[in-house]
């Protein structure tokens, strides 16, 4: 009986669908809180490349998955990813649903935007959760039960027609009915049974709605404590937190991002690390990794649960200079408080440089373990650890499934 959360801790593309697919096998179930199709969990088994959108990571396992309440579901891309993915997944009667409409409002808020967009993924999310709040939302529910209250007047006000035509309610039914359940209830029962259960977070802590570089953000909470609205299941019988940062960071969407870097490095390790959007192909941008933002992105995810887990340090191998930011400069006071970039501030990473990480064989290091790593790696992390005072558990060296060493065991990876 164990309950942990994978979570993102900086903009999303951390690297949480390789973990999550690696940790599956020790869990019964694998279920979603947040989020929705704007996510892209990718997973390589050999040559081969999975993006998941609404579907766990570990769609790969013939494992129970779950869709919790916190997340928006678009049943027509969910078709699509389940015709891919013939999987056992229940999806709660109370997810909210993404129609045609709130695709269309998503895009026509960004063209009114301008040059403020957001540059959101364009799958509806934000219109989706707004709607929940404005009680205007089809559910899950409101489908497979055909209980439609009238939505339309509502919808039809803010200008787009309601999107809910007949041949999306019966497309919509069809996808939904063989499996919507109660999400909640089967996720209790299962852990009073002693079974085990791996929630899977979507983006990162600096997307979340609240404690995010609003308004360059997501519409859905991403941090760890949501499990217990997203999924309904008590957030006080989550026993571990496994954090999951790029030892660089990228963001891909507007909005501040202090150790941003540009020119022919960034290119670089776009280039290398693959940083191209999963869902829609966008060139992610590229920076130092960000201390000063890990360490409040930690803070907001039960830091005495949470474990660290740094992955594509492969990536930043045979660069050359490395850096990371320790605090920032802010009107030429020294700061450490993320608050700072949040408020707008001009903040000016202060660095550290640290030795360049040789470019060595990845696969042996995987193989012979943690101590086969490159010194200067290893003492990254070590210095990372001390800045941070949390334990880094596992460093990933490679997209494919295996291509990570164990610093320490997690608490329940026996
Ligand atoms: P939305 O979630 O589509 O509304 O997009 C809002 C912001 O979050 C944009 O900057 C997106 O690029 C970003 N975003 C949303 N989902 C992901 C993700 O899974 N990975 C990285 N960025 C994301
Ligand atoms: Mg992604």
């Amino acid at each position: 009986m164990k309950s942990s959360v994978v979570v993102g801790l900086q903009w999303g593309d951390e690297g949480k669908g390789k973990l999550v697919d690696q940790l599956a096998q020790q869990y019964d179930a694998i279920v979603r809180f947040n989020g929705g199709g704007n996510a892209g969990h990718t997973v390589v088994v050999g040559n081969e490349k999975k993006v998941f959108h609404v579907l766990p990571s570990a769609a790969l396992w013939r494992k129970k998955l779950y869709i919790g309440a916190g997340v928006v579901v678009d049943p027509e891309s969910l078709e699509q990813e389940l015709s891919q993915n013939p999987v056992n997944v229940m999806v709660d009667y109370r997810c909210g649903l993404i129609t045609p409409f709130e695709k269309w409002l998503d895009k026509r808020l960004e063209e009114l935007r301008g040059t403020n967009a957001i540059g959101t993924t364009g799958r509806g999310i934000g219109p989706a959760y707004a709607d929940r709040m404005l009680r205007v939302s089809p559910r899950v529910m409101d489908v497979v039960y055909g209980d439609f209250r009238d939505l339309s007047a509502v919808r039809r006000l803010i200008g787009g027609g309601d999107g809910i035509t007949d041949e999306w309610i019966e497309m919509s039914r069809r996808v939904l009915s063989p499996i919507a359940g109660d999400v909640p209830g089967s996720l209790l029962s299962l852990y009073e049974e002693g079974g085990s259960i791996l929630f899977e977070g979507a983006q990162g802590a600096l997307l979340d709605i609240t404690y995010g570089t609003y308004p360059y953000v997501t519409s859905s909470n991403t941090v760890a404590s949501y499990v217990g609205v997203g999924a309904g299941f008590p957030a006080s019988k989550i026993d571990e937190v496994i954090g999951v940062a790029k030892l660089y960071v990228t963001r891909v969407g507007a909005g501040p991002f202090p150790t941003e870097i540009t020119g022919d490095l960034s290119e670089k390790i776009r280039g290398k690390g693959g940083e191209y959007g999963s869902t829609t192909g966008r060139a992610r941008r590229v920076g130092w990794l960000d201390m000063v933002a890990l360490k409040y992105a930690i803070s907001l995810n039960e830091p005495a649960k949470l474990k660290l887990v740094f992955t594509k340090a492969d990536v930043l191998a045979g660069l050359g200079d490395l850096r990371a930011a320790v605090a920032y400069s802010v009107d030429g006071k020294e700061s450490s408080n993320f608050v700072d970039a949040l408020a707008g501030k001009r903040v000016e990473p202060v660095y550290e440089s640290f030795d360049p990480i040789p470019d060595v064989d990845w696969e042996s290091v995987a193989k012979s373990g943690w101590g086969a790593a490159p010194k200067q790696l290893r003492n990254f992390i070590d210095f990372i650890q001390d800045y941070l005072k949390v334990e880094v558990t596992e460093v990933s060296i490679g997209a494919r499934r295996g291509m990570s060493v164990e610093l320490r065991r997690c608490a329940f990876s026996s």
